[in-house]
């Protein structure tokens, strides 16, 4: 059964060759995109959406959350908006309320925030654990995640557990030893808090290279706190991303800006801890490629809003309309070396979310407003 998109005002593609099509149409069959083009020249399809002029583009891509959580911390936002710093110590909240929840209510979360993520144009997220921290608990978080998403990352480096406070070196011969073992067949990712309080530069290298070891491919929370050594680290190793990027040396922006690893900006995380947020026009000037992710998670970023993300790059961040829609389409596919999302093509997944304005710049022009009018994930309305 095909299915004609038809009438779109503005059809953003992030397809090289087709660029942005005014008068655009959409022809899916199955769960892929068999056509683009002109509205006048689409061939005849079995169900036709008429999209009366809006703007269309892909279904966003969340290439950073932490969806597998239980309990909340508005206590620590509270106080946070009374002055009170961030402090990586609050993960230690959440993961007693992580262990403490039944894999049904975990499960639940994880969809209920998936969900959310979807009615605002997000149709493929990527997601972690990293609130367990033990053998037990890590496995049983990324279990959870792969029920709802392909895109599953093993945190269990996430920060020392509770009980290896005074023996860090044998938690990260936990993380790299036995609790790797027990994650590594149900995740793709490997990824390490490399921050002071949490993991250091050693630390960090020696877990990602364990995970390399077998089979996952290194992401990495690099440099939001801090200067450190974890941008560096994740383009000398090849990690598919560096996330944060919040404080960022000269050196730093070159060595993304010459290596492969994307530059994964989460703004959410500074709105929500006051905190200064990265300069993205820094390093879209130096050649990096920068995608835009939410950072869901109850400590540092509550929201699962792509829009929400786009408009404060584009006012706090110094990127365009333009450049922070693809950076949370396109960038965030680079970000987890996806093809077949993130762009609007034949071949390409039937990922299209559909919004109520004219042009997709209104999600920056248009801040806190309810703009998705429709989206197919797979070629299914949702
Ligand atoms: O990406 N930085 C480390 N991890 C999360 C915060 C987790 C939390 O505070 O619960 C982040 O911001
Ligand atoms: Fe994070």
């Amino acid at each position: 059964m095909a299915t004609v998109i038809t009438n779109i005002g503005s059809l953003l593609t992030n397809d090289p060759s087709l660029g942005t099509v005014e008068d655009a149409a959409v022809v899916i069959e199955g769960e892929h995109i068999a056509w683009v083009g002109p509205a006048d020249r689409a061939p005849a399809a079995d169900v036709r959406h008429d999209a009366r002029g809006r703007a269309a583009l892909p279904g966003f891509v969340d290439s950073h959350s932490h969806l597998v959580f239980a309990g909340d911390r508005t206590a620590e936002f509270n106080a946070r908006m009374s002055g009170r710093p961030y402090s990586a110590g609050g993960i230690r909240t959440t993961v007693a309320a992580t262990r403490a929840a039944t894999d049904a209510e975990l499960d639940a979360n994880v969809a209920r925030y998936i969900a959310e993520a979807l009615r605002q144009g997000t149709t493929t997220v990527e997601t972690k654990s990293g609130y367990g921290l033990t053998v037990e608990d890590e496995s049983r978080a990324l279990r959870i995640a792969a029920a709802h998403t392909d895109e599953v990352t093993y945190l269990g480096a996430h920060i020392v557990a509770p009980e290896y406070a005074d023996d860090p070196a044998a938690y990260v011969d936990l993380v790299t030893g036995p609790m790797l073992d027990a994650c590594a067949p149900h995740a793709r990712w490997v990824d390490v808090f490399c921050e002071q309080g949490a993991f250091d530069g050693d630390q960090a290298r020696a877990i990602l290279t364990a995970g390399a070891k077998r089979g996952l491919v290194p992401r990495v929370h690099a440099n939001q706190l801090h200067h450190g050594p974890g941008v560096r680290l994740a383009v000398e190793l090849g990690a598919a991303s560096a996330d944060h990027c919040t404080h960022l040396t000269d050196a730093d922006v070159d060595a993304l800006a010459q290596g492969t690893t994307v530059a994964t900006l989460l703004p959410g995380a500074e709105f929500s801890t006051r905190a200064a947020y990265p300069d993205a026009r820094r390093l879209l000037d130096a050649g990096a490629t920068v995608a835009l992710s939410t950072d869901c998670n109850p400590g540092s970023s509550f929201t699962s809003s792509m829009p929400f993300c786009i408009a404060v790059a584009v006012r706090e961040m110094g990127m365009t309309p333009d450049e922070a829609v693809v950076a949370a389409t396109l960038g965030g596919a680079k970000a987890l070396r996806r093809d077949d999302v993130g762009r609007i093509a034949p071949g390409a997944r039937a990922d299209v979310t559909l919004l109520d304005t004219p042009s997709h710049v209104h999600l920056a022009y248009r801040p806190g407003v309810p703009l998705v009018s429709a989206v197919w994930q797979r070629g299914v309305p949702v």
